[in-house]
């Protein structure tokens, strides 16, 4: 494993986690998704640990999404079984059947996760307040006032604090990108999914967004999964590239070997296309 001094590793990302005996924070079991006939994965298993980040990569089509929106229960599994913290998320085994595990078990699980979306997804009937503290006071619990104290903090932290009454509406992508990140991150996430959140915005705004999710990652032990096409960023930040073609891991590694020299001549294609060079 690289040392801190090693001078290929960027400076403010730490090693990467360890993957001891610890239980992973995600976990995915012969995992099958299908969309009628469509087997868009099959048979995937990969395990993320405590405060790992991990982005995956591969060509439209490839499952990334799939990947992200399953272990957001946006999207029913429909084989195997996907663990987080080592408790079944949808589905369980039990006297040799796969049967579903109770709604009650999967609403506190997911609690623990959050996602930002290429489309930020913002709640447009509510203001920016709004929008952050429903989630914590109506699904966690929490008293009003703290979360209308930590959302004005995270509105600091993603450099909106004068927008807390504004609507969605009124803002520019880049700002409804930040309450969104600001939205997921006001749940305390174990987990946090970012799915392109880039994408959607003007060239010009996408490095303060990026800046603000390396400071997450930077000052967090958040673990999370990254989908992105922005690869710098994804070799400043993550520990792991995970390459997926056709709805399986063709490779992974550190994204120093993953990006600089591939092994998979599919992930050579594939980088020459997305970095420019070929
Ligand atoms: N709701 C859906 N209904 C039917 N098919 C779907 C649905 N969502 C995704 N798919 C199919 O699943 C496959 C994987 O899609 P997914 O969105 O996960 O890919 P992706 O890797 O995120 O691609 P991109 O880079 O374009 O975002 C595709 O073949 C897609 O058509
Ligand atoms: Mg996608």
């Amino acid at each position: 494993m690289p040392t801190p001094t090693d001078p290929t590793v960027p400076a403010p990302r730490e090693a990467a986690p360890s993957s001891s005996a610890e239980t992973p924070v995600i976990e995915f079991t012969d995992v099958e998704k299908r969309f009628g006939d469509n087997v868009v994965l099959k048979d995937l298993n990969f395990t993320v640990s405590r405060g790992e980040r991990v982005t995956l990569i591969g060509p439209s089509g490839s499952g990334k999404t799939t990947i992200l929106r399953l272990v957001m229960t946006l999207e029913e599994l429909t084989g195997g079984y996907i663990f987080i913290d080592g408790e079944p998320l949808t589905h369980e085994e039990r006297n040799g059947k796969r049967v579903p595990v109770s709604k009650k078990r999967q609403k506190a699980l997911r609690t623990r996760i959050g996602m930002v979306f290429q489309q930020f997804n913002l709640f447009p009937n509510m203001t920016v307040l709004e929008n952050i503290i429903e989630a914590p006071i109506h699904v966690l619990g929490r008293p009003k006032k703290d979360a209308i104290e930590h959302a004005h903090s995270l509105l600091e932290q993603v450099g909106l604090p004068d927008k807390a009454d504004a609507h969605p509406t009124s803002l520019s992508g880049g700002q409804q990108q930040r309450v969104a990140i600001a939205r997921a991150l006001a749940m305390d996430p174990e987990i946090l999914l970012l799915d392109e959140v880039t994408s959607a915005l003007d060239p010009e705004v996408v490095g303060d967004v990026l800046n603000i999710l390396r400071e997450v990652a930077d000052t967090t032990n958040v673990t999370m999964l990254i989908v992105t096409h922005e690869m710098g960023f994804a070799r400043d930040v993550s520990h792991k590239v995970m390459m997926f073609d056709g709805g399986r891991v063709v490779e992974e590694g550190h994204p120093d070997k993953i990006f600089t020299n591939p092994e998979h001549e599919r992930t050579q294609k594939f980088l020459g296309a997305v970095l420019g060079h070929n």
